[in-house]
Parts: structure tokens; sequence; C-alpha cells
């Protein structure tokens, strides 16, 4: 009956935040699909409102308050509209949402995802609010029960349409996190750490595999401390990997987020040995100081993260790194500062995402140390840290230049889709269709050519004529055979 009831509905869904919410969004829009939904980028046209939050840092939360705000209007105008908020902020504050957005029918908390076709079903036919109250994540009374049925059933519905391309999938092997970092807020909105069952991560993958995905991307909050006690034996992320280069169709393997402490030699072996495995580790530092990280409560000191990075490279030249850094936290003196600088420097980054600090309530951080570095100063250190990495970026992208790598290749680039709506496309000679491509290299560096689009999810050989911070630029050597036919496409350059 729900299915006949929600028939060509419009769902618009709004997302921010890191890989899991974009993988959550993915689900629930899998799950309403099964509803009748469809999909809108338009929120005007859509029956169905849903924005799925982060709480990581204030500027997060904001940008959802004023998306949420605009809504009110018209809310008022057409009142059968139903305004969700899920994901993170939701877990955390659920009162305070209704309270700041009275307009906002259901907050469902990241415990409950699986709740949401059910939640949106009894908003239409009661016409009032259902209050929903987030589910505990199980911290306190040590059960995990709730949560880990709610994903385990769920992450298997899958909507291609909502993938960062038809090629590449996201898959959660373990949720929450226990590291307890003094200034994140996620082991508060994703709770304890826990491991999903090998057997089932297997049978998701073969799944994408036959559906034509061709990278997996394994996702965790600290992915490699992943555990899972199954038939007797202990299996570990290496064990995965082993297990997910036996999968016919999957021709690269990837995972984030690394924490340093973990970051084990049977690991980095498995990385060095497996074809399929991307030859890159988002392993990030927080900071190049010792006491903000004892005060960040990072568990590693600077000497502990040069040994790993010495094994890194020892176990698999060429392997790209790259980092996180917080400016500005608790205390952060201006030496403290230059020898984040330095660590850039000196573990050459391939890239590192920099935040400045944004204190979180209910942390420890929040809880015990003062936030007493100026938003200028934050600001400053931000930009200082950025000019650092650029540079470092760019000399490391320059090394490629004059070398062939082989690339995945993800589709039209942003440019040539900038160009196209124009009207100012390229011209390759004899191949009308030609335009820029993009795609990442074995260690996931981002590359550019041109080529023609039906390259989109194969491999293609690319050799390196130059280069900027961020991009490698080169042209097509191969001759590609696309995948599922044998049709051999011409030589492009
Ligand atoms: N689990 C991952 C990171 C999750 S949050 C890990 O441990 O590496 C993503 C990044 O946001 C963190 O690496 C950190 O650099 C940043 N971050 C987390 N809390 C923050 C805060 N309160 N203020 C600023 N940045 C923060
Ligand atoms: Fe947050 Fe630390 Fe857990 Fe990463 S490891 S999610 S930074 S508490
Ligand atoms: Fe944000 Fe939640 Fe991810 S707080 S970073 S969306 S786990």
């Amino acid at each position: 009956m729900s299915a006949q009831f929600d028939h060509n509905r419009k769902l618009y869904i709004e997302t921010v935040g890191c890989q899991m919410n974009m993988l959550d969004s993915e689900l629930v829009v899998a799950a309403l699909r099964k509803d009748g939904y469809e999909l809108t980028d338009d929120p005007k046209a859509a029956d169905t409102l849903l924005f799925n939050t982060c709480s990581v840092r204030e500027h997060a939360e904001h940008k959802i308050y004023s998306s949420l705000g605009r809504l009110k209007y018209a809310k008022r105008n057409a009142p059968h509209k139903v305004i969700g908020v899920l994901g993170c902020m939701a877990q955390k504050d659920q009162d305070l949402i209704f309270q700041k957005a009275p307009h906002v029918d259901i907050v469902v908390g990241t415990g409950q995802l699986a709740e949401i076709p059910r939640l949106i079903r009894e908003t239409r036919e009661s016409a009032n609010r259902v209050q929903q109250k987030a589910v505990s994540l199980g911290r306190r009374d040590g059960s995990v029960k709730e949560v880990s049925g709610s994903f385990q059933s769920y992450d298997p519905l899958r909507d291609p349409e909502m993938r960062p391309t038809p090629f590449q999938a996201f898959v959660r092997i373990m949720i929450g996190c226990d590291k307890f970092c003094t200034y994140c807020v996620v082991p508060a909105t994703r709770g304890p750490e826990q491991s999903r069952s090998p057997s089932e991560i297997l049978h998701e993958v073969r799944v994408l595999a036959d559906q034509g995905v061709k990278e997996i991307c394994m996702l965790g909050q600290t992915v490699n401390s992943y555990k899972y006690s199954e038939d007797g034996r202990q299996h570990r992320l290496s064990d995965l990997m082993y297990a997910i280069q036996q999968v016919e169709g999957i021709d690269r393997i990837r995972f984030v987020t690394s924490f340093p402490k973990d970051m084990t030699d049977d690991l980095l072996q498995a990385v060095r040995d497996l074809s399929k495995a991307v030859r890159y580790l988002h392993v990030p530092l927080q900071h190049g100081c010792n006491e903000q990280l004892r005060l960040m409560k990072r568990g590693y000191t600077v000497e502990d993260y040069r040994e790993m990075m010495g094994r890194i490279n020892e176990t698999i030249p060429g392997c790209s790194v790259s980092s996180d850094f917080i400016v500005g936290f608790c205390g952060e003196t201006e030496e403290a500062h230059q020898k984040s600088m330095d660590s850039i420097r000196e573990f050459r980054f391939k890239n590192s995402f920099i935040f400045k600090y944004s204190e979180r309530g209910g942390t420890k951080a929040a809880e015990l140390l003062p936030d007493d570095i100026p938003e200028d100063v934050k600001k400053r250190r931000n930009n200082e840290m950025l000019d650092v990495q650029n540079a470092i970026s760019e000399e490391g992208n320059a090394d490629f230049i004059g070398s062939r790598v082989s690339v995945l290749v993800e589709g039209p680039s942003k440019t040539s889709e900038k160009r196209a709506a124009r009207g100012d496309a390229i011209t390759v000679p004899g191949d009308p269709l030609a335009t820029q491509l993009m795609g990442r290299s074995e260690c996931d560096r981002i590359v550019v050519f041109d080529g023609n689009p039906r390259l989109a999810g194969s491999t293609a050989e690319i050799e390196i004529l130059d280069c900027t911070g961020t991009t490698l630029i080169g042209s097509i050597v191969t001759r590609e055979v696309q995948h599922g036919s044998n049709t051999v496409l011409p030589i492009l350059s």
C-alpha cells in the first residue's frame, strides 16, 4: 500500500560531511525508491526534502540551519511537504533542531536511518509532526545490538545514481569510533566502534561488482582498526583486501581513513602485494607538535608517525600519503604551528585537509581546554599551512612529468563540463565526441586528458606532460578495450 501511496513522489536530498554521510544518503535514496520516490535537484519540485548533516565543525551545522531557514515559507505555503533532518547533527541535537527550525517534521539520527521510509509515511498519513527520539548508540549501556542490526541489514540496499560515479562504490566495513580524540564529536554522533562481518562485506562487494562497480572504497573512521572474529579466526583489513582481490570485475581497492597507531605491517604488505590495491593511504597526523598531539589525545608522537612513514616508504615505494591537520587548537603556539608546517615538508604529503579548530560541545577539549586562539590567527595559520602544502603537492606532481600512469577513467572533467555548457568544447582530430576526461592514478592523483567519454569505467595508460598542484595533465597512450564489449576504440592521441 505504501508503494502505491508514494508513487511518483519527488525527493530532494542535500548531503554534507564525510564519505559515511554520502553512503548513508545513497542507502536512504535506495530505500525511498522502493517506496516509489524519484530524485530531483530542485527543492521547489520536491515533496520530501532531506538534509543529511555533519557536526564535525560548527560551520557545517550553520550551513544546514541556513538551508532549513530558507524552507520556512515554502513549508507554510505547502504544508504537505515533508522536511527531514538526518545524520550526525540529528543524532546529537534532536531537540535543538525542532526548536530552531519548528517547520522540520522528522529528525533521524545515524543509528536509525532504516526507519526513514516508515517515518515519512507516518508523517504524511498523520499530517502531524512525527517526533522520533534518536536511539541511544549504545555507548552507555554497553549494548551495540540496535545500531549494528540497523546497519547490517541496511547496507546491501544501494543506489547507483548517488555514487561518486557508477563504477565507484563505498562499502562500510565498520561504524563508530572508540578513539575519543579530545576535539572530536564523531564518537558521540556515530557511537562505539563496530566492525562488520567479512562474509556480509564480501557479499556486498560481489553484488556491486555484478552491477558494474570497478572500484571499492572501504570506509571506517579508523578503517585499519578493523577486526572481526568469524569461523574461529580473527579477520583484519588485510584479510578483507585479499578476499576482495579475488572478486572478478573489481579493478581497484582502497580504504579511508587510517589511524597512525594501527598501521600494521600485514596491511602495508597487502597494499604492496595486491595488484588491485591503490597505493595511497590517508593517515591524518593532525599536528606536528607532540604537546598538541598529547592535548588532542591522539595516542602517538611525531616520532611514532615518522617510524610509521619509514615503514610505508620502505614497504610500498611510491605510495602517496595524505593527512588532515587542525590549526589553532587550544594553546597552539607559533612554535607549535611551525612544527606542523615542518611536518608537511618532512613527510611530503600528497595533499592535506587543513581545518581551523572548532570547539564542539560535549567533547573533552570543550570541557577542559580553552579555545584560546583568536579567529584571525587561526585563519592566518590555515593559509600558511595551505601555502606550504600546495608547494609540496606541486613538487610531488612535477615528479610525474614524463612518466606513464595507469588511470581509472571517471568521466568528463569539471572543466569540460563547464566548456560544454558554454558551447566551447575541445576538438580532437578524428574523434568528434572527445572531451577532457578525468580519472585517478594508482596513487590517487587526479589526471586529466582528452579522450572519448566511452572510456569512463575503464583503465587507461596516460603519459604525463604537465601538472598543477592538484592535477596531472597528460595524453592517452593506450588502445583501450571497453569493458563488456570487444570494441576497440580508436587511438585518441
Ligand atoms: N576518523 C578520521 C577523521 C574524522 S573527522 C580520523 O581520525 O582521521 C575529519 C577531520 O576533521 C579530522 O581528521 C580532523 O582533522 C577534523 N576535525 C575533527 N574535529 C574537528 C574540530 N572540532 N575542529 C576542527 N577540525 C576537526
Ligand atoms: Fe574523531 Fe579521533 Fe575518532 Fe577520528 S579517530 S573520528 S578524529 S575521535
Ligand atoms: Fe561529520 Fe558525522 Fe562524518 S560528524 S565528518 S558526517 S561522521
